[in-house]
């Protein structure tokens, strides 16, 4: 068979959304590679086939657990089941940060042999830190490194509806998690977590908060639960001791703004007088997506006007341009 005939087969197969086949025919074009000595591209195509068919394995895996919760009221779902497929190298974080997370990682790899200790694996973790200092992208890479789908539960979501719904649909959420194990996420979580003590609150938001905390107390499943907030001094130290680990985000060091750099920029070419350090120098206090933005923008100067190398220019201009959006920001929000 040629490789347009494989391809075409392959097409076939996926419109036929015959999953079987579709695997056969990807494995018979790895076979061709390798014949073809394309050894690199072979191995390559291997690890994308197996990725794909472990999650249509997972997914299998997971055919038998209950529908997806929704509001009652207005019928949107309270949860997304999202895959990621990212290597915790991505991640550019301070060490002790690193740890935590792969420590929690290992846990659940040896939760077994732990248990014959009577010892059990960290399942409750908060994450917290600023904006954009990679707690999503956390959870995203933990989900990714044990392969096991993260449960996305949009805080919002609960919250915004019939505010006597609420409880329901956290009990809903809860359910659905147990009925499984999942990496779950609780992200932003800090719109149910605010202080209890707050006169502002609303008295059926401070309810809400003691039935996630006793549901958070009573849980029981396998599942990692993660939580997210941007707010960490506006929580209740009630909610401090319900979890296992708090894994605290700072915004870079100058050295850190440095990995990130270099780690956006990795793909593209660039002049040779190109001075990281500068760019790392002007951008104290900004955090890795802040960091992230800016060398995009840099890239898509240099790109579009039709330069194939990245200039220190494009750079430093992507730098101020950010600077000033975040003055004006800053102003509009009332100096906040
Ligand atoms: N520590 C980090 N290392 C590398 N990239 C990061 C990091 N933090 C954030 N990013 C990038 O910025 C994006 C947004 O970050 P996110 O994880 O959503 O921040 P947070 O949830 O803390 O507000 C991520 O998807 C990732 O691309
Ligand atoms: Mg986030």
């Amino acid at each position: 068979m040629t490789t347009t005939d494989l391809i075409k087969q392959l097409f076939m197969s996926f419109n036929d959304k015959d999953n079987d086949t579709f695997i056969q025919i990807a494995r018979e074009y790895i076979e061709h590679e390798k014949r073809k000595k394309h050894t690199v591209v072979a191995k390559d195509l291997e690890k994308a086939l197996f990725s794909v068919s472990n999650v249509q394995n997972s997914s299998r895996r997971f055919k038998n657990s209950l529908p997806i919760p929704r509001d009652s009221e207005k019928g949107f779902p309270l949860l997304e089941i999202q895959h990621f497929d990212k290597s915790i190298d991505s991640l550019i974080v301070a060490d002790e940060v690193k740890i935590q997370l792969e420590q929690v990682i290992r846990e659940f790899k040896d939760a077994d042999i732990l248990a014959t200790y009577n010892l059990q694996n960290k399942r409750k973790i908060l994450l917290c830190g600023k904006p954009g200092t990679g707690k999503t992208f956390s959870a995203q890479i933990v989900s990714s490194v044990l392969n096991i789908p993260l449960v996305y539960v949009r805080f919002d979501a609960i919250i915004s509806s019939y505010l006597g719904e609420t409880a329901t649909n956290l009990r809903k959420v809860f359910d659905y998690i147990e009925s499984n194990t999942w990496i779950v996420l609780f992200d932003e979580f800090d719109v149910i977590g605010k202080n209890r003590d707050d006169s502002h609150e609303h008295g059926e938001i401070k309810r809400v908060v003691n039935n996630f905390l006793q549901m958070l107390d009573n849980f029981k499943g396998d599942s990692i639960i993660l939580a997210a907030t941007n707010h960490q001094n506006m929580l209740d130290p009630a909610i401090w001791r319900r979890f296992d680990d708090i894994v605290y985000y700072e915004l870079p060091d100058e050295n850190t703004r440095k990995k990130l750099f270099e780690i956006y920029l990795k793909t593209i070419k660039k002049d040779t007088d190109i001075d990281i350090a500068k760019a790392t120098s002007m951008t104290d206090g900004f955090s890795p997506a802040d960091i992230k933005m800016v060398t995009e923008e840099a890239m898509k100067t240099a790109i579009i006007s039709s330069r194939n190398h990245l200039g220190q220019n494009d750079i430093i201009r992507a730098i101020e341009k950010f600077i000033r959006r975040e003055k004006v920001r800053n102003n509009l929000m009332g100096n906040k």
